[in-house]
């Protein structure tokens, strides 16, 4: 069956908080900015969930053992990642569960570290709780992101860092971490005794041809250094569900994450309509999901050619996963917030400005371009009669 990605579901319909700023500030925003797709969910998740809705009864669900069956069954068929139902447990939200996993394994002012640039709410997750952010900035080799495995080790060293961040693939620069690369960043973190937490909510977006690991995959040593957070809601549509997975094959880790839970009472009940979500996702969406990448890397090359006919002074990144154009904007030479406010009050356009991402963000933009093709190029039809004047 062929799907619809052409059109998007009518935004005054619902409450997005993607689309807000136009409803807020009674603009006619174009919102490229919040990582949250515009595609219509699948059509076998919209039967699924408004089946359950019908049935007059929303109790405290429970996940039966076919719900933990799905989530091995999609690792089993893309990753190479042998996940046991017992290394399963439940988050709501990835952030949330990062949170807990902080506050359990960590203390006061001990350093978190992470790769820039990167989603900024990766910094209000460890300051927030109280943890130091500790940055790592990422290399750009040959117009390629990798890690700077020296700078990596030696702030692990000299910050106190007893947890690392991944963000695997990686939110914005788009890049599926080779099992060369995440293995030596694992050696690191045993060498030192530091946690791995890696955040893969985008890991069902790999390109074709591109294998996406995870890291707790490389070995089991890694996998027992290891906690996974999951989630199917930035593939699918389904980021307002609110419901996720966290995944360790450590039984230790395991009790510790459970007993967080237990300390916010997050332990009692399931997401009925997440776990619903979930599992139909993973068990019947495989099509869509592959024909929604196709259409997200056709969007790319159309951006690729406006910027080669129209815009020549901006430059696609290369990408191998995720819903993201990644644009050095550099050779506009201009200061990143008045080009941020240039685009937002002159063009209406509104995009995740690099800046905002720590070392290494200054001159670029992040665009989200899981959206209907015509709402794209609109987007750079705008951008292009500001540069124009
Ligand atoms: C890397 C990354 N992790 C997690 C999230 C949010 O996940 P959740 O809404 O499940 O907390 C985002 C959202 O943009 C993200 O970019």
């Amino acid at each position: 069956m062929a799907y619809n990605f052409d059109d998007s579901v009518d935004q005054n319909l619902f409450n997005g908080m993607k689309w807000e700023p136009r409803y807020r500030h009674g603009k006619d925003f174009l919102c490229f900015s919040l990582a949250d797709s515009d595609f219509m969910a699948p059509p076998q998740l919209t039967k699924r969930l408004t089946d359950r809705a019908k049935i007059p009864h929303y109790g405290y669900a429970y996940r039966p053992d076919s719900f933990f069956d799905s989530i091995v069954n999609w690792y089993e068929r893309h990753t190479d990642w042998k996940v046991k139902p017992e290394w399963i447990s439940k988050g709501y939200g990835i952030y949330p569960s990062v949170c807990l996993i902080i506050q359990e394994f960590t203390k006061h002012n001990e350093g978190v570290i992470f790769q820039t640039p990167v989603h900024e709410v990766f910094w209000t997750v460890i300051e927030a709780n109280g943890r130091v952010p500790v940055e790592n900035p990422l290399k750009l080799e040959d117009g390629r992101y990798t890690f700077d495995l020296e700078d990596f080790e030696r702030k692990i060293v000299n910050n106190n860092v007893t947890m690392f961040l991944l963000c695997s693939p990686h939110n914005p620069v788009c890049r599926l971490w080779s099992e060369t690369e995440l293995s030596a960043l694992a050696e690191i973190c045993l060498r030192h005794n530091v946690l791995i937490v890696s955040d893969e909510v985008y890991a069902p977006l790999a390109h074709p041809g591109r294998q996406f690991r995870p890291i707790a995959a490389l070995s089991q040593e890694v996998s027992m250094s290891t906690i996974t957070c999951f989630s199917p809601s930035k593939a699918f549509s389904l980021t307002g569900i609110k419901d996720s997975l966290t995944i360790t094959e450590n039984p230790e880790y395991m009790r510790r994450y459970e007993q967080a839970l237990i300390r916010m009472n997050m332990n009692f009940g399931a997401n009925l309509f997440g776990n619903i979500a979930i599992q139909c996702v993973l068990d019947e969406c495989d099509d869509w999901l592959a024909q929604q990448i196709d259409y997200v890397i056709e969007n790319r090359e159309v951006m690729a050619r406006y910027f080669r006919d129209f815009l020549p002074m901006l430059e696609l990144m290369p990408s191998d996963s995720t819903c993201f154009a990644w644009i050095n904007c550099k050779g506009l030479n201009l200061d990143d917030r008045e080009f941020e406010r240039l685009l937002s009050e002159e063009a209406g356009v509104l995009l995740r400005h690099g800046y905002h991402m720590g070392p290494g963000g200054s001159g670029f933009v992040r665009m989200m371009i899981s959206c209907p093709r015509a709402t794209m190029l609109e987007g750079l039809e705008r951008m292009r009669k500001v540069f124009a004047k």
